[in-house]
């Protein structure tokens, strides 16, 4: 088919044809929403879910939805370094600056919340070195937190007059420096206590929780935590069948149902395959032959790629850990298995397992247990599974 017209978006966060299998998430942000205007304040949502399962493309849809009702949206994606950190408080400040300018404030208020956020933005750079996981707050935290919790106080006032909220989305919230992590969530805490409507939305691996509980101890209730998976068969059908008849052709039944089970609802390998379906048709209706055709070159594309980049994200010794894993002769190995056959002690390789699970590379699916995202079989394991 005309390569311009394909529909699909086999990418990171990338706008999907056809949204599917995520109503339930977005019918409770949209309750959010609702209950902002009646100044009835809920609890911030987490979505976590593993790679690929389309967490920033849902994430990104609420953050829409919340601009589109008039909220102040601050969108971020957090990353591990310094620099990161910096980068953060620079874009809440620069977001905020923006949203400023397009709100009917009073002349005097608008003055004092920019010249807050200046201040915020000001002081990142000279906001500390390195990564503290000290629960005891630095004297640069502590002035952070009052500087924010200040500007989300002054700018929630005005907001809850008008029946609007800010909204930080934070994507690859695992990532979030301890720090800054502690900042945003006591002032969800705050903002809970106090009916500022405020409200953090994040994304994030399936250790997110046990992250923000380390940060903070009551992170567990302050929170709407949602496991984002793969999604139903029917669901991954309309995700391949309905851009298709949108551009007027047809797939069979045959073939839709090959593309579907291959993917195992995996909304990544959905756009996946789909973008090589409509690649290697050359007729309408797309052939069963040219679904099993566009599968086996997905697969290619897949190992080029995604399977590639989270190999060179992992370190020698982590390589070695996952080299364990894949020759365990099992799918969910224990970690005292591995380490056995590493020839080292628990404790020794706990490191390499923790910075794969970071990494985004396996997960826990129980104590003491280690998997793949994704085994060979093409079944996709997701935390929702175990449950
Ligand atoms: N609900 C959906 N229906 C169909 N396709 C989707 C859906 N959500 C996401 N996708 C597609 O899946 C792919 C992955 O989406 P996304 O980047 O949002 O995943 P992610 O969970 O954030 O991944 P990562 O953990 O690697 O950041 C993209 O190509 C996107 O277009
Ligand atoms: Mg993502």
């Amino acid at each position: 088919m005309e390569s311009g017209l394909n529909p699909f978006t086999p990418g990171s966060g990338t706008r999907p044809p056809e949204l599917v299998g995520r109503t339930r998430e977005l019918e409770r942000f949209d309750l959010l929403v609702a209950r902002v205007k009646q100044r009835r304040y809920d609890r911030g949502l987490m979505l976590q879910g593993l790679r690929g399962v389309g967490k920033t493309t849902l994430l990104a849809t609420m953050a829409d939805q919340a601009r589109r009702n008039d909220w102040v949206v601050v969108e971020v994606e957090a990353q591990t370094s310094q620099e990161g950190a910096e980068a953060l408080r620079r874009r809440i400040s620069k977001d905020v600056t923006r949203a400023l300018r397009r709100r009917k404030f009073a002349r005097s208020i608008v003055d004092r919340l920019r010249s807050m956020t200046e201040e915020f933005s000001v002081s990142a750079t000279a906001f500390g070195t390195g990564v503290s996981v000290s629960k005891a707050a630095p004297p640069q935290q502590a002035s952070l937190g009052v500087e924010f919790e200040d500007l989300v106080e002054e700018l929630c006032d005005e907001l809850r007059t008008e029946g609007n909220a800010f909204g930080v989305f934070v994507d690859e919230m695992q990532e979030l420096e301890a720090p800054l992590l502690q900042v945003l969530l006591a002032t969800q805490h705050r903002a809970a206590q106090r009916g500022w409507p405020f409200f953090l939305v994040g994304a994030g691996l399936p250790n997110l929780p046990q992250v923000l509980a380390d940060a903070r101890s009551y992170a567990e209730r302050q929170f709407d935590y949602r496991t984002i998976g793969p999604v139903s068969n029917d669901e991954a059908r309309a995700a391949i069948v309905a851009p298709i008849s949108r551009l007027g052709q047809a797939v069979t039944d045959e073939a839709a149902d090959y593309v579907v089970t291959a993917s195992a609802g995996y909304p990544y390998f959905l756009q996946v395959f789909g973008y090589e379906l409509w690649r290697v048709a050359t007729g309408s209706p797309f052939s069963v032959i040219e679904a099993e055709d566009a599968v086996s070159t997905g697969h290619a594309s897949l190992d080029a790629g995604f399977y590639s980049s989270r190999w060179l994200r992992a370190t020698e010794a982590e390589r070695r850990y996952l080299h364990a894993m894949a020759v365990s002769g099992t799918e969910q190995p224990r970690s005292s298995a591995i380490a056995t056959a590493l020839g080292s002690s628990m404790q020794s390789v706990a490191p390499h397992r923790d910075a794969c699970i970071k990494k985004g590379l396996i997960w826990a699916p129980e104590r003491g247990v280690v998997a793949f995202y994704r085994s060979r079989h093409g079944r996709v394991h997701s935390p929702a599974e175990q449950r």
